[in-house]
């Protein structure tokens, strides 16, 4: 299953790479960073870009599984490329590809269908996928929705179809481009709440574990409530209302104040989250000095605005402030339902 090419300039692979929208240059520096040359053209102006690794693509999988990166949300590996001037053709061309390929010859696989807005392929990636689910029904491995051995990923674009097939892990993700979807709550608060909900998901962290939570900058309330949802006490602080839903729940407290004006008792809580929409640096000094009330072993989780051109130095920045005040940093992340900020997973030592 490799798409590993060896030329005279040595080992490479190819892979789709894809990052929330204006970020792509960003992801790109990450694997630059990482690999050293790297080639790539953009498919999607700061979204999708094709890349050239220098190494192989079991060795690319390992490295970004050690050093997760920020920026790069989605990649799946090139295996099969055509030009799609004749779409039956190249659709024949794909399924006798998938048909011959010996990881499918078993187990089971989803098959993920993206396009590009300008895709000469007229109609839904959704139409996509059943065409293509039927040109590959006599397949042995079986086609599921969920917790499949491989993923097939098919890219659409205006002149070409790439695809490949891999595990879910080595994608970064198991969704279709890394776009995790959830829906959206009759009576939600805020849709902010979905960043909290991605961050159990995609960083693991155990919300539901956690006993005493401080929100800063909570208002209106969508993280307060996805809180309040997994069983937390939680204090709500924000000089802004909170959505009167919320107010009557029992286990929530609320601090009408600014942040900075607040006091509470040493290692009172084991969980602290703070999603201001404030420059990181004002962020980072005002959550460092109430980290007094986390206890030692307890998590933080913060999003840090990306508020100018230069967000690598910034995300270093603001981290190395948390590093000095005993935070550990589990993962620096932009997620999906990130805008122009990342998360950052701590734990207190
Ligand atoms: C993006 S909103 C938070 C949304 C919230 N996480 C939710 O899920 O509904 C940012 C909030 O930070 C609050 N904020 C900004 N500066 C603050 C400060 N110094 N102290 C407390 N809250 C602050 C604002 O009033 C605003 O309500």
């Amino acid at each position: 299953m490799s798409n590993q090419v060896q030329t005279a300039e040595g080992i490479s692979a190819r892979f789709i790479c894809t990052a929330n929208h204006g970020f792509a240059p960003y992801a790109q520096e990450e694997l630059r960073r990482m690999f050293g040359a790297v080639k790539s053209t953009m498919l999607v102006s700061g979204e999708v870009f094709l890349a050239t690794l220098p190494t192989s693509q079991g060795d690319a999988a390992d490295l970004l599984q050690q050093t997760p990166p920020i920026f790069l949300r989605h990649l799946f590996p090139v295996h099969f490329e055509v030009n799609t001037e004749q779409q039956d053709i190249a659709f024949d061309q794909l399924f006798r590809f998938l048909l011959n390929h010996s990881a499918l010859q078993e187990g089971s696989f989803s098959l993920q269908v993206r396009k590009t807005e300008r895709s000469n392929f007229e109609g839904t990636s959704g139409v996509f996928k059943q065409h293509i689910l039927s040109g590959i029904e006599l397949l042995p491995a079986e086609h599921v929705i969920q917790d499949a051995d491989l993923i097939v990923s098919v890219y659409l674009t205006e002149e070409r179809l790439y695809a490949g097939v891999s595990r879910a892990e080595d994608n970064l993700s198991d969704w279709n481009g890394g776009a995790v979807r959830f829906q959206k709550e009759e009576g939600q608060i805020s849709r902010a709440k979905f960043k909290l909900l991605e961050a159990e998901k995609t960083l693991d962290i155990p919300f539901s574990s956690f006993h005493r939570a401080v929100d800063i900058g909570a208002a209106p309330g969508g993280w307060t409530s996805f809180l309040l949802d997994r069983g937390l006490e939680v204090t709500a602080v924000d000089p802004a209302k909170m959505n009167p839903v919320l107010l009557n729940h029992p286990k929530l407290k609320y601090v009408s104040k600014n942040a900075g004006d607040v006091k509470f008792k040493e290692n009172e809580f084991d969980l602290l989250v703070c999603d201001m929409s404030w420059s990181p640096k004002l962020m980072a000094r005002l959550v460092t000095d109430l980290l007094y009330s986390l206890r030692s072993g307890g998590t933080a989780v913060v999003t840090v605005k990306l508020m100018h051109k230069k967000p690598m130095a910034l995300i270093k920045e603001v981290t190395s402030v948390f590093e000095d005040s005993r935070m550990q940093i589990q993962r620096a992340k932009q997620l999906f339902h990130n805008r122009d900020e990342i998360t950052l997973y701590m734990i207190k030592y």
